[in-house]
């Protein structure tokens, strides 16, 4: 057994190597960084449970925009009895106010790119462009 110490260190190193990120996030005072979307702090709810709002809003979009365009209905009453109009750019956008900051930063984390905005312009955008 004269090769024991060797496997032993060996065996040490391996785990160490792939335990790296391990510990070096926890002597770093880190964990993994998430996409970290900027929230509104001028506003407290969101027109769903935030819960609902992060697993479902692209379904809660498609919705609004079946309502708006196929059926003419145009107000949304939220959870918490406040009533919206079902507009991209005007009501998420008015109190989601960066879109940088808030939708692409979710979006270029999980690497999906909403082909919405071919068509819909964000508000920051138009006011750059009338300068
Ligand atoms: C080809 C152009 C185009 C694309 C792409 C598009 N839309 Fe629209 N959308 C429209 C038009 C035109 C209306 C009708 C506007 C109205 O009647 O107020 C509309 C209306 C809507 C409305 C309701 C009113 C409003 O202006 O917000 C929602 C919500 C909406 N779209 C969401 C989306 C979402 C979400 C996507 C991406 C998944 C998307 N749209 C992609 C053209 C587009
Ligand atoms: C009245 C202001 C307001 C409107 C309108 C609004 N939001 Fe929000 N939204 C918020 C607030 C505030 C939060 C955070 C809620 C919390 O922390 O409980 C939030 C949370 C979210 C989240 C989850 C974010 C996270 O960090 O997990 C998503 C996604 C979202 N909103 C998308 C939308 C979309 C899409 C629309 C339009 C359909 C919209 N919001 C309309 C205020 C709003
Ligand atoms: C908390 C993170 C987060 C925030 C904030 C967020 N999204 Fe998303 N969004 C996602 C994820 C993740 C997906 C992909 C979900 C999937 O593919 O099942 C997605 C998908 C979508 C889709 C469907 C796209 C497609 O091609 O299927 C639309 C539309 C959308 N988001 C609109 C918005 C808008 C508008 C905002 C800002 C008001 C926003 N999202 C903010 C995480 C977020």
């Amino acid at each position: 057994m004269r090769d024991r110490g060797l496997i032993l260190g060996g065996l040490a190193l391996f785990l160490g190597l792939i335990t790296f990120p391990l510990w070096y996030n926890l002597a770093a005072g880190t964990t993994a960084k998430g996409p970290d979307p900027k929230r509104p702090v001028q506003e407290k709810n969101c027109v769903e449970p935030v819960a609902v709002m992060r697993a479902s809003h692209m379904d809660l979009l498609v919705d609004w925009r079946d309502q708006v365009v196929r059926r003419s209905e145009r107000e949304f009453t939220a959870f918490d009895g406040r009533t919206y109009s079902m507009n991209l750019t005007q009501t998420c956008m008015k109190c989601h106010t960066s879109k940088e900051e808030f939708c692409d930063r979710c979006h270029n984390y999980a690497g999906v790119k909403p082909y919405c905005w071919d068509c819909h312009i964000d508000p920051k955008l138009l006011e750059r462009t009338k300068g």
